[in-house]
């Protein structure tokens, strides 16, 4: 059953002031559009100063950095597949883009932490599959590393906040979700 230390939230990622948020960033590391866009701006330069050191990442990994002016004290940047017909590894990729985070922050004493819904915009993933993939890799991530005790849904409209609901009433349990608006 699903546990209780995984909840739903709609709004930006970038207000979380949780031990680590999760950015869904691309191979070079070094910026881009959507929740990548919204983090770097809200982490100033030194962000993107920092992930030049890290040599990229490859699809389904996961490094760290700190977070600079975000109230989150650090990112943990990974790399979702781009989505082509489900069929070229897709599910194991992006399974593997959020246990990785997990294990990341297991790794780095970051109790709490907050995820987007990696691979679900400039990337193509069908939202439905994203939002299963995610709830029931993190939920076993978290059973694996009891160090890690809340993970945060961050879901940024109406359309995916409702497919994490309907996803996670689907595993098991009841949404156990709020809803806040960003600003
Ligand atoms: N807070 C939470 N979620 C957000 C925010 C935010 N501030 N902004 C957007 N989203 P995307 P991907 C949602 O495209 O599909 C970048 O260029 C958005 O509505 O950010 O993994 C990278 O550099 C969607 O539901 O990430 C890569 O090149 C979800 O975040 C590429 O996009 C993910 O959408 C990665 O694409």
């Amino acid at each position: 059953t699903m546990t209780a230390k995984i909840t739903l939230h709609k709004g930006d990622i970038t207000t979380d002031a949780v031990d680590a948020i999760v950015n869904a960033a691309n191979n070079s590391l070094l910026g881009g559009e959507g929740v990548d866009g919204a983090i770097h701006r809200a982490a100033g330069p030194e962000l993107l100063a920092e992930c030049r050191t890290l040599g990229g990442c490859e699809t389904g990994d996961a490094k760290i950095t700190k977070g600079y002016r975000l109230p989150a004290a650090h990112v943990i940047h990974t790399v979702g597949p781009v989505y082509r017909d489900g069929t070229h590894g897709e599910p194991e990729l992006l399974a593997s883009a959020y246990r990785r985070s997990v294990e990341v922050a297991s790794a780095n004493g970051c109790a709490r932490m907050a995820f987007p819904a990696i691979s679900a915009g400039v990337y193509g993933y069908p939202l439905d599959e994203v939002a299963k993939i995610a709830l029931t890799t993190v939920d076993a991530a978290l059973a694996d590393h009891p160090e890690v005790v809340e993970a945060r849904f961050w879901l940024f409209n109406d359309q995916v906040l409702g497919a994490f609901e309907r996803a996670l009433a689907g595993l098991g349990r009841h949404a156990h979700s709020a809803s806040y608006q960003p600003g």
